[in-house]
């Protein structure tokens, strides 16, 4: 079974070892708490919580950003940010949507079933159209996007830029057996 959950101060020992486990900035992404001590991470989660409850910019240039964690039966697998809005900067690069899978557990569909996830956060936070900017060189990610209803909008050699409609999702993707989601019906 698979759960998206949003980032809380209450979160504890198995999101901080999953990020341990994940690099630094790969792709584009960064994971800020790989490093970091168990304090260190506790004052994050404090912060990212503050911070995604922000309206506007924070610290005058930093959007909004709502973190999410994808489990799946009961074990964290990966991470997406969802961003509130768009500034021009990061129309170039950002985008709306960031994610990750852990190296581990990789190849398995969960980085599809995170996407679909977000989207549907992003949805629900208001944000119609999301936009993806992808390193050209990085086809799962591309692979993900494209099976979430992508639509490459943009190319350079440096990376792709692509548009999903939020409100156009599926109901659930085809994930390996026993991975169903009994609350997709909503
Ligand atoms: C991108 C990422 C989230 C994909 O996660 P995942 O769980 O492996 O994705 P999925 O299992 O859903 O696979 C998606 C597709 O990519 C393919 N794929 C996955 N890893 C691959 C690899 N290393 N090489 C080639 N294809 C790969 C899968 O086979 C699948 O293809 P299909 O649609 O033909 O079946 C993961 O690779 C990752 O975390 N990368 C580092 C961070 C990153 O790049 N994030 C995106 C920033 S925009």
């Amino acid at each position: 079974m698979t759960e998206l959950k949003k980032l809380s101060v209450e979160d504890g020992r198995d999101i901080y070892d999953m990020l341990q486990t994940m690099p630094k900035d790969e792709n584009g992404l960064i994971n800020n708490v790989n490093g970091m001590t168990w304090e260190e991470y506790k004052t994050w989660l404090v912060k990212k919580q503050q911070e995604a409850e922000q309206e506007g910019l924070v610290d005058g240039w930093k959007v909004p950003s709502a973190t999410y964690w994808l489990y799946v039966d009961g074990t964290p697998v990966g991470f997406g940010n969802v961003r509130s809005f768009l500034t021009d900067a990061l129309r170039k690069a950002g985008g709306h949507i960031g994610y990750g899978i852990a190296p581990q557990y990789r190849r398995k569909g969960y980085g599809k079933e995170l996407l679909r996830r977000l989207l549907r956060e992003a949805a629900a936070a208001g944000i119609e159209k999301a936009l993806l900017t992808i390193h050209a060189d990085n086809t799962p990610s591309r692979k993900v996007a494209l099976a979430n209803g992508g639509v490459i909008t943009g190319q350079t050699d440096e990376r792709i830029w692509v548009w999903i409609n939020t409100k156009e999702q599926p109901g659930s993707l085809t994930l390996p057996e026993n991975n169903g989601d009994s609350s997709d019906c909503r």
